[in-house]
């Protein structure tokens, strides 16, 4: 059900690779919820082509941007604020990518020019675009901006790599963004931390199956599913969160603060 949520406000919506990206997810229910959109990605991923399916649904222009490259995150901002005809109120970080993990290096062995660009790509893209959107003067007094993150950040997850270094800078760079662009134009910026999600992104990493299933057993509620972030995100977006900022919101089924389950006691005691 629809309840006109975002009726009136235009967003840029980054990483929509196919249908099981949570951006994905997060460009449907925007549409749904009455917002006018611009859909973005690397020019590489736009060409395997499943994102103007989403575009022709969604009504929404493609503006191909390399999120490592200031001239194109400039260019996204101009494109978008042109056709909007107004400036941007919305706007989901929803990137991240890892040499090292994808080619299976271990934390203690790790390429470390690779490790550059798995911090370039998923954490430092996020301070380049919102520098990108001050310097064009693309974003609206009052605006919202989300990324998407993992709890990696705070704890150890053998297995994500370098990813938890990367997403540790993504919250930091959130929080310092929330100060100066709150302080100049009361736009909020807050960093959401999702249940593992099976997505292009997530079948990346080894042992995935083994992280969904144990946030899953150690979760009151379960794992979160990506239309339910995409939900969360739409609330973010929305007017009924304006004096949220600056946070890393957990959106995990209750997983980050949960010490032990039933389930869990009865595998390490062997009595399932
Ligand atoms: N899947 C999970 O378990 C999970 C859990 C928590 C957080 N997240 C985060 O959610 C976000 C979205 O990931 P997803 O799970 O939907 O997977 P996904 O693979 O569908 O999305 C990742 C996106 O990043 C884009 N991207 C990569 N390099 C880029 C570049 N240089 N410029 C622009 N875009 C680029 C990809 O094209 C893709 O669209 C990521 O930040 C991810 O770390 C995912």
């Amino acid at each position: 059900m629809a309840y006109g949520l975002l009726k009136g406000k235009r967003g840029i919506i980054t990483g929509a690779l196919n249908e099981q990206s949570i951006a994905w997810k997060v460009a449907e229910l925007a549409h749904a919820e009455g917002a006018s959109i611009v859909l973005t990605n690397a020019p590489v991923a736009m060409r395997m082509g499943e994102i103007n399916k989403l575009a022709e649904a969604t009504k929404a222009p493609v503006i191909g941007a390399d999120a490592t490259k200031d001239e194109d995150l400039d260019k996204l901002f101009t494109e978008s604020v042109a056709h909007f005809g107004g400036k941007v109120d919305f706007l989901l970080h929803s990137i991240g990518m890892s040499p090292n993990v994808r080619k299976g290096k271990a934390y203690d062995d790790l390429n470390y020019e690779w490790y550059k660009q798995t911090l370039d790509i998923s954490a430092m893209s996020f301070h380049r675009m919102l520098q990108s959107a001050k310097r064009t003067d693309a974003l609206a007094d009052g605006g919202s901006v989300v990324a998407l993150s993992y709890i990696a950040a705070q704890r150890v997850f053998p297995g994500y790599g370098d990813m938890a270094d990367a997403k540790a800078l993504l919250e930091s760079i959130g929080r310092s963004w929330g100060y100066y662009l709150g302080m100049e134009k009361k736009v909020r910026v807050n960093t959401i931390s999702q249940s593992p999600t099976m997505t292009t992104a997530g079948a990346g990493i080894k042992g995935f199956g083994g992280f969904y299933g144990f946030a899953q057993e150690m979760s009151p509620l379960g794992n979160a599913p990506a239309e339910d972030c995409a939900k969360y995100c739409l609330t973010l977006f929305s007017d009924l969160t304006k004096y949220v900022t600056m946070q890393n919101l957990f959106h995990d089924g209750g997983f980050s603060t949960t010490g032990v389950t039933p389930g869990m006691m009865a595998k390490a005691t062997g009595e399932e």
